[in-house]
């Protein structure tokens, strides 16, 4: 599905993640700058903190609490954030915006 990562200073990328993996795993294929993934996908290091656009947070499968709980260790959460390796990647999503944080720690 078509992903388009955007960095804090504007930069856009626009990539297409083969369904399956993860937003954050896509960004690591694609070395998109901005999302870490430390912990490999685990839900474990929240250094794969990223905000939703408008409008796509409805779109996506709700927060588990391992997510909800994790995502307190990230750099100023906002409502749309979330951790890209618990969004996964299929046709329903297609066309989804996410916009990197300043840092992630
Ligand atoms: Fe570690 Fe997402 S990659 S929490």
């Amino acid at each position: 599905a078509k992903i388009k990562y955007i960095e804090c200073d504007g930069t856009e990328h626009q990539v297409d993640v083969p369904n399956g993996l993860s937003v954050m795993e896509g960004a690591i294929r694609y070395t998109i700058p901005g999302i870490d993934g430390d912990c490999g996908g685990a839900c474990a290091c929240a250094t794969c903190h990223v905000y939703v656009e408008n409008g796509w947070m409805e779109k996506l499968a709700p927060m588990e609490d391992l997510e909800r709980d994790m995502l307190d260790f990230a750099f100023d959460v906002k409502e749309n954030s979330r951790l890209s390796c618990q969004i996964k990647v299929d046709e329903t999503i297609d066309g989804l915006v996410v916009r990197t944080p300043a840092r992630q720690y």
